[in-house]
């Protein structure tokens, strides 16, 4: 009897690879152990912990850097294991996630006994989003069980640094223990949506967004059928809307204008080095621009590469990144959000 007989090469995740099932196998058994391990979303990489294991959920505030008393969203494959995280579903919370879930929306509700001070920073609501990507989905099923696990994963960066949308990014700045720290990175490609998740407040009296995505306010109202306006500045706490947070390290300016504007500023900085992102980049022809990267002119194809771009202008060596307002409108609100926070003063 040959000893190939024995060997299960049977592939449990379909879709997923037998190298990618392997690896999330082992990513299951680090978590189940307490480890944190970085997983791929379709919005940015997270960095994921046993939603009920206090000493796992502080190791991610710990790698991050982050105040402790930040909630953090719980990660669920759908609505049966949210409503062991949330209090009660409400009607639109269940309108919302048959619209748009898995998908890069996250709902904010109140919270049940079962979700701990740890994971909300002592709020009395939690955050709950299913994430789309094939390989955090077929981890969430492998790991959720009969009662209902779930995983805490804020963005895998260090607080206040740019989002990660690929594993590299998650080494460069994370790393992998024992010089790093996470115990593992999944590496499941390059992020499809590259901006978070939209945040909506459906713990008030009315619906509210608090952080712009790839499901737009016209997305979210189509479905409730009555406005969903900005949270007001008495909303819960959102880390995410510190001025300064997705920033480069690199002074970062937004250029409106155009080309010509942007080709006006170029030249009022001549003796600056510059790191530039636009449409048509690589026609300027300033020799003070060390990295042209060119701009897609679509909202979500912007979106897709902004992060990339933005790990890539900071790393140039240039004295300040340029980018060119890409668009404006409602298309544009989680991109142009974004922009803001990344050209904002870095004071916080
Ligand atoms: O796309 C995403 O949402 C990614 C991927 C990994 O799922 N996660 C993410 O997590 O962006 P994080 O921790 O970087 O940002 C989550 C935001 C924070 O700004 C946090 O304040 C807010 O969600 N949040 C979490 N729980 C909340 C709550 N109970 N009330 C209000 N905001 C909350
Ligand atoms: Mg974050």
């Amino acid at each position: 009897m040959s000893f190939d007989q024995h060997l299960d090469l049977h592939n449990p995740y379909p879709g997923i690879d037998l190298a990618a099932s392997m690896a999330i196998d082992r990513a299951v058994a680090v978590l189940n152990e307490g480890g944190l391990v970085a997983v791929p979303t379709e919005t940015v990489y997270g960095l994921a912990a046993d939603a009920d294991n206090r000493s796992a959920v502080l190791k991610t505030f710990e790698a991050k850097g982050r105040p402790t008393n930040h909630p953090l969203i719980v990660h669920v494959t759908g609505l049966d294991t949210a409503s062991c995280w949330v209090k009660r579903l409400t009607e639109a919370a269940i309108d919302l996630a048959d619209a748009f879930w898995p998908g890069p929306l996250t709902m904010v509700l109140p919270r049940s006994s079962r979700c701990r001070d740890f994971v909300t920073g002592g709020q009395d609501t939690v955050a709950v989003r299913a994430p789309a990507h094939p390989w955090i989905r077929d981890l969430l099923l492998r790991f959720e069980g009969s009662d209902g696990h779930a995983l805490t994963a804020p963005s895998a960066n260090s607080f206040g640094r740019i989002s990660p949308t690929c594993a590299k990014h998650v080494a460069d700045d994370l790393g992998v223990k024992p010089a790093g720290k996470v115990d593992m990175i999944l590496d499941g490609g390059v992020c499809e949506v590259g901006l978070e998740s939209t945040i909506v407040n459906l713990a008030g009296p009315r619906p509210e967004i608090l952080r712009h995505g790839a499901i737009t306010r016209a997305m979210l109202e189509d479905v409730l059928g009555c406005p969903v306006p900005d949270a007001g500045s008495d909303a819960p706490r959102v880390p995410g809307t510190l001025k300064s947070h997705y920033a480069p390290r690199t002074a970062t300016e937004i250029v409106e204008g155009g080309t010509a504007g942007l080709e006006r500023r170029i030249g009022e900085l001549g003796h600056e080095r510059l790191a530039v992102l636009a449409p048509d980049a690589l026609e300027l022809e300033a020799p003070n621009v060390v990295l042209a990267i060119d701009a897609p002119l679509e909202p979500a194809a912007f979106a897709h590469v902004l992060y990339m771009a933005l790990h890539r202008l900071d790393r140039a060596g240039a004295t300040r990144i340029l980018i060119a307002r890409p668009g404006t409108g409602p298309a544009w609100a989680a991109v142009n959000d974004r922009l803001g926070r990344a050209a904002a003063e870095r004071k916080a």
